[in-house]
């Protein structure tokens, strides 16, 4: 995690808004920003990596694929899964960018968990990290969205459960469940910069036949406009990661053959302490069975579920054996879980 602490009185000195509404909304009391020159997103990525891939017992040169889920990338191309490769001195390995938003994180280790089972990759660095500060509109115009979000990265290293002594079958991952529903794709998005030129919605984004043909991608007019910033539709996702959530928690157990009272740990994606407590409500989960750090870190999108992983065990909260759903919610809309015995 970066350094830089954000509280919500701190937001103060950007916009109108206060302590009381962003907790009793969201559970979030403070988040951390990156440093604005020494912190990207792949080098915050490459913190968690190097962490990973210590207690993993291995040295980065023997790291055979990567996998790196952002929304908030380095450049608009390549991706930050290069620019890991090569700060961090791999092997002229694979490098994949997962842009799933929150379920950048479960989608990623899904990919992780198919070439693992083929056979074809021994030990697979899964990152996810997002440098949020940079890209939020932290005026009052955006305060329904800018509050919500921070910076930080997580990472995995996945092997086969046959990797070393005391690894047996029936550990790892157990499954994998992935869906997405792009009916409102618009809901929580970025437009620009992007090609879309107002394709896919009424709403004037742009105004695509004025611009010139060198501005389109990104013009001052979409800046004037602030339509460099992402939206959301705050009331709407919240709706929808209600009823999704549980669903494909249930989806994992099910297949499975188990149910949500065998869960030891449910790691949900961050989005919104409001949001996790309803699903431990629906699936009548104790509260020693779901883990949230949303309130001293913000939603860091793909970083989250790594990060709060992370901590978990870290804490003794996760122990040899344990049943973990890992389940995620997002633009797109995306949503996914993984189910696990660590
Ligand atoms: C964003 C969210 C916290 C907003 O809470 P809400 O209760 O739905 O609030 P609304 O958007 O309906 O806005 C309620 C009022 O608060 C105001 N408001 C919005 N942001 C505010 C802020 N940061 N500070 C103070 N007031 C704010 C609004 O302007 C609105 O005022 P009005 O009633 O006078 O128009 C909530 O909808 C949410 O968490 N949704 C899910 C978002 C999410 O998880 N996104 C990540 C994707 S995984």
């Amino acid at each position: 995690m970066p350094q830089n602490k954000v509280t919500n009185n701190d937001l103060l000195k950007y916009m109108d808004t206060s302590d009381e509404w962003i907790q009793e909304r969201t559970g979030i009391k403070e988040r951390r920003f990156a440093h604005r020159t020494k912190e990207t997103t792949t080098t915050m990525g490459v913190e968690a990596s190097k962490i990973a891939i210590e207690r993993a017992g291995i040295i980065p040169q023997e790291i055979d694929f990567i996998i790196f889920a952002t929304l908030s990338p380095d450049y608009y191309f390549p991706g930050c899964g290069v620019l890991l490769q090569r700060a961090m001195k791999m092997k002229e390995i694979g490098a994949l960018d997962v842009r799933n938003q929150c379920s950048g994180f479960v989608y990623a280790l899904s990919i992780g968990d198919q070439f693992i089972k083929t056979g074809m990759y021994k030990n697979i660095l899964v990152v996810g990290s997002e440098k949020h500060s940079f890209g939020l509109d932290l005026t009052t115009r955006g305060r329904n969205i800018s509050v919500i979000f921070g910076d930080g990265a997580g990472a995995v290293v996945l092997q086969p459960t046959d990797a070393g002594p005391g690894d047996a079958p029936g550990k790892g991952i157990l499954s994998t469940h992935l869906h997405s529903d792009g009916e409102s794709a618009e809901i929580l998005a970025m437009f620009n910069p992007g090609t879309h030129a107002n394709h896919w919605t009424s709403e004037a984004v742009a105004d695509f036949n004025k611009t010139e043909v060198a501005d389109m991608f990104m013009s001052h007019a979409m800046i004037d406009k602030a339509q460099n910033f992402p939206n959301m539709d705050g009331p709407a996702v919240f709706k929808k990661a209600v009823v999704k959530f549980p669903e494909v928690i249930i989806e994992a157990l099910t297949a499975n053959g188990l149910k949500p009272s065998d869960i030891d740990m449910l790691i949900p994606h961050q989005a919104n302490l409001r949001i996790a407590q309803f699903v431990q409500q629906k699936l009548r989960l104790r509260d020693d069975q779901v883990f949230n750090n949303i309130d001293k870190y913000g939603n860091t999108t793909a970083a989250s579920i790594p990060i709060a992983l992370c901590e978990a065990w870290e804490q003794g909260k996760i122990k040899e054996g344990d049943l973990v759903c890992l389940a995620a919610f997002g633009s797109g809309f995306t949503w996914g879980s993984v189910l696990l015995r660590w």
